[in-house]
């Protein structure tokens, strides 16, 4: 594009211009390919103002009527797809202010009295926030509620538990499944706290000052759900910080995210096999007819990276930027919008992930007792039945160990006489708490592994995380 061509004044602004934009400058100010979302909560925004003007005497019954009615007009228009839009008009509140004149006339340029668009965005920017923490709690609760039916068809179902990705102990599979349900749930209340900070209405704050206009900011702030306005004009129209939390509460979300699907990717391996991936989430190869590759789980993973990436991008727009509007601040929106909507992805693909994996029992009891995962059960009963200090249990248990290793057999395996040549104290009861069964049967302390825990861990989730 040509940066010489010149076109007509802002109609909006203009009149201290000669001559209208640039064409570069209308290429880089616009935002409406970005702000057209926004439309919803802009129009939202505009008829409690607009009512507000009214209850306030600023502008006439009549006018108000005009207004709301020609907004509703536009929402309709828009909704149904049939609003068309231009970079002359820069971004959704030059475009719904533009067509509003078209419907009603003259009493359009009425409704921008005691406001400005810097107080506008705000408050349409902390609408939409609102909106998305409270779609993005239902999507958490929702793959908490696949997590929890996993759970109980899995309290007694052992796999091996692993700490360097080594074998440590046993634990049971409904366990691992519920340490991500109480992930999710702190993500919860993240999003809930950011929900909080946000439900603040900078409305009324005007371009930075505040106005002269007898204007009834409570009055607009409650009919918009907003706990109260804001209390500092400057603050109201310059602050984004409760898109960082919400960026923030989403990073962290995808990260607990990436595990969970980092540990799909691995158990759906030949070489784990502890899980098969539902069909409908995964896809072939076409070269390798074998291969059946987990490609949603790998994208949740990699959406992290750009989740994270949204995050720093707003960090960086605000590091420095002296009060109140400038412009950076339409950097704002979208790592907003994107990081909501890959999130969402993110948590519904998660969700028809957990709901349909198939666990195989066998298997993974079986890799359970793979690498001495009972090594510490042995040493325990060392300390409670033969009163060794555990230091010393872990060195007998050490060499027991090895012998195992020399002899090319699990723990379990070992015959008793076998044992007592290493310490003479063992007795043939040790033999049963070597299997993987007694092992997470007897991890019962509270927070603990065994299957009664587990059982009563999904009960008061379930209550706690409002699971019918
Ligand atoms: N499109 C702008 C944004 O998103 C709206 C506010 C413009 N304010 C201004 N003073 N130019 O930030």
């Amino acid at each position: 594009m040509s940066g010489k061509q010149k076109h007509n004044a802002n109609p909006m602004w203009g009149g201290r211009f000669e001559s209208g934009p640039d064409a570069l400058m209308r290429e880089i100010n616009a935002s409406i390919h970005v702000d057209y979302a926004l439309y919803g909560e802009d129009i939202a925004g505009s008829i409690a103002h607009a009512r507000m003007l009214e209850a306030s005497r600023i502008i006439t019954q009549q006018e108000a009527a005009d207004i709301v009615r020609g907004l509703e007009q536009i929402r309709g228009e828009i909704d149904a797809g049939q609003f068309t839009v231009s970079e002359d008009l820069e971004d959704i509140h030059m475009h719904i202010e533009a067509r509003l004149k078209e419907i009603i006339g003259d009493a359009a340029g009425r409704l921008h009295t005691a406001r400005s668009r810097n107080d506008q965005v705000a408050t349409d920017l902390r609408l939409y926030v609102r909106r998305a923490c409270d779609e993005t709690d239902r999507l958490l609760q929702a793959l908490q509620a696949a997590l929890l039916k996993q759970a109980g068809a899995h309290t007694h179902t052992i796999m091996p538990g692993f700490t360097h990705l080594q074998s440590a102990q046993p634990v049971t599979f409904g366990h691992h499944l519920l340490a991500y349900a109480e992930m999710f749930w702190r993500d919860r209340d993240r999003f809930h706290e950011t929900r909080r900070r946000a439900n603040e209405c900078p409305l009324g704050a005007a371009a930075l000052a505040g106005t002269s206009f007898p204007i009834d900011r409570h009055m607009s702030a409650k009919a918009l759900g907003f706990d109260h306005p804001m209390r500092n004009s400057l603050d109201a129209v310059a602050s984004r910080d409760f898109a960082v939390d919400f960026l923030a509460a989403s990073t962290t979300t995808s990260l607990h995210l990436s595990r969970l699907a980092e540990e799909m990717i691995l158990w759906s391996t030949p070489q784990f096999s502890f899980v098969r991936l539902p069909e409908g989430f995964t896809s072939g190869s076409s070269i390798m007819p074998q291969k059946r590759n987990p490609d949603a789980a790998e994208l949740v993973r990699g959406k992290s990276g750009r989740i994270l990436g949204n995050l720093v991008s707003l960090c960086m727009v605000l590091k420095g930027l002296p009060l109140a509007y400038n412009k950076d601040l339409q950097e704002d929106k979208e790592p907003v919008f994107d990081s909501h909507y890959q999130l969402e992805l993110c948590l519904r693909a998660m969700t028809g992930m957990a709901d349909g994996m198939q666990a195989d029992k066998e298997r993974m009891e079986q890799a359970a007792g793979w690498g001495h995962a009972t090594a510490t059960d042995l040493a325990d009963w060392l300390v409670r039945e033969c009163n060794l200090p555990f230091r010393d249990a872990h060195h007998v248990t050490g060499r027991i160990v090895k012998l195992a290793d020399e002899l090319g057999v699990t723990l379990e395996h070992l015959h008793i006489g076998e044992l007592q040549r290493i310490d003479g104290r063992i007795t043939p009861e040790v033999l049963s708490c070597l299997s993987v069964a007694q092992s997470v049967k007897s991890r019962t302390s509270y927070g603990g592994t065994s299957p009664e825990n587990v059982r009563n861990a999904i009960m008061e989730a379930k209550e706690r995380y409002g699971i019918v």
